[in-house]
């Protein structure tokens, strides 16, 4: 980063700072207050981080108003089709495309750690049938530290690899675990014969009892999915992890907390959320009346699979999503489906819509994912595992690059606080 020897001034109650401001390799200006309480004696007050950078980071990039995503400089839709998702999550670990020795090193190790310590098929057991995917994945990757001890010291680079390889590694199973847990079929254990897409849709869909071979086309389509969903800078799963992991929380434990947030139907929860909306609807007709809901202030609906906090432009992400979805719907032969009907009427209209267009609201990742997924043969309640399996290397990647950073420290938010000042207790009987 380019040293840069601008200042911000402050002026407040008589006193005036000098904020020093920090000039990024992309994006804009930062100006740093991390001396502020010191110097100045106040805190700042950015409710949802709006305007504040949690973070130094080299890994992921996004322009909002160029609808851009970039991993390590590289653009997405680059990476969505020139390259697969094994080798995006080494160019997030390890900041640059691997050589054909780097990849083929890389893809064993994480080949060969996909199987689950047997022990964790009794963990599995110990969950109700009918527990969300996401709940039973929570639970079993934060129980990965019970599994794995030997992989949780932070301050020992070589656990942490060894850490970062069986998340990206174990995590598919897991998923795939869940869900065959909660449809009552057996576990499907992982095999190093074919790759990582395709080993994730026989461990969910393959049974004992008979053959099962992967239609290339949809690994394809898997691969493009857990591609464009494998890191996306400071989003709040990710700051979880990074919040989690500043206290010296072990890794899984770290991981286990990210799924826990992605889970929420404003972040990793809406492809779900997104696909149920649209069987809801049902027919275009009903479109306006969900229309008028979503713009409806004192209606809590939103249109889910629009909107995004930092894309202003479109949603890069969605424009690959949206041709894979059409690559495989068509190769698939669906071509009338009832719930593929209404979105494109939905998007049509939103599109055009005053509303949806003054706010700059345009369909995101998760509203065409959850229509291949769909097609894919995956219940709505596999959605979210998903993401949270893609998601893992970019989570890994971030605490990485947290943990290696000398200037790390706890993170530890202060507050504008509005309650009562210092009152006395009043005995029960006086209240
Ligand atoms: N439907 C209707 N109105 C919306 C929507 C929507 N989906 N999204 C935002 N708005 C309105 C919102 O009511 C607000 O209006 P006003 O300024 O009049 O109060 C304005 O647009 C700005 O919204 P905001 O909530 O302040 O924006 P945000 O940056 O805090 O929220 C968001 C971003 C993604 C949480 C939100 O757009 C949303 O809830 N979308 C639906 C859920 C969704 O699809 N989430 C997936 C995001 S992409 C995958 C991921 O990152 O996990």
């Amino acid at each position: 980063m380019a040293e840069s020897t601008k200042t911000a001034t402050l002026s407040f109650e008589g006193k005036t700072l000098d904020l020093p401001i920090r000039t990024p390799t992309a994006g804009p200006d930062v100006i740093d207050i991390s001396k502020l309480y010191a110097q100045g004696g106040v805190f700042t007050h950015d409710p949802g981080y709006t305007s504040t950078s949690s973070c130094e980071s080299k890994i992921t990039f996004i322009d909002g108003d160029k609808g851009e995503l970039l991993h390590r400089g590289y653009p997405i839709d680059q990476l969505a089709e020139k390259s697969h998702y094994l080798e995006v999550c080494y160019l997030l670990l390890y900041g640059e495309l691997p050589t054909a020795d780097e990849l083929e090193d890389f893809e064993s190790r994480v080949t060969n750690h996909t199987m689950v310590h047997e022990q964790m098929h009794n963990f599995f057991r110990g969950f109700r049938r009918d527990a969300h995917p996401m709940a039973t994945m929570v639970g079993v990757v934060g129980a990965m530290s019970a599994f794995y001890h030997d992989s949780t010291d932070i301050s020992d680079p070589w656990q942490r690899e060894v850490a970062s390889i069986r998340m990206i590694a174990k995590l598919p199973t897991i998923a795939a675990m869940a869900y065959k847990y909660s449809i009552g079929q057996p576990f499907v254990y992982p095999r190093n014969d074919i790759d990582y897409a395709a080993n994730f849709l026989r461990m969910c869909f393959a049974v004992p009892a008979e053959d099962y071979e992967v239609d290339p086309i949809m690994a394809r389509a898997m691969d493009r999915i857990f591609t464009l969903h494998a890191d996306h800078e400071q989003n709040a799963s990710t700051s979880t992890v990074r919040l989690a992991s500043s206290s010296g929380a072990n890794p899984f434990a770290c991981i286990a907390a990210g799924i826990a947030c992605l889970w929420g139907p404003a972040h990793g929860g809406a492809n779900q959320a997104c696909l149920e909306m649209l069987r809801e609807i049902g027919t275009p007709d009903r479109i306006p009346e969900f229309i008028t809901r979503a713009k409806d202030k004192d209606d809590p609906f939103r249109l889910m699979g629009f909107g995004h906090r930092v894309y202003k432009n479109f949603d890069p992400r969605a424009k690959v999503m949206k041709q894979s979805a059409d690559e495989v719907l068509d190769l698939m032969g669906i071509h009338d489906n009832p719930t593929l009907q209404v979105a494109k009427e939905l998007e049509r209209i939103a599109l055009e819509d005053e509303y949806f267009v003054d706010k700059k609201l345009y369909p995101n990742v998760d509203f065409y994912s959850g229509i291949i997924l769909d097609a894919m043969g995956f219940p709505t309640s596999m959605f979210t595992p998903i993401f949270a399996v893609s998601r893992t290397v970019g989570w890994v990647s971030q605490w990485k690059e947290m943990i290696s950073d000398p200037t790390m420290k706890i993170g530890r938010p202060r507050q504008l606080y509005t309650g009562h000042t210092r009152r006395d207790y009043v005995d029960v009987e006086n209240r």
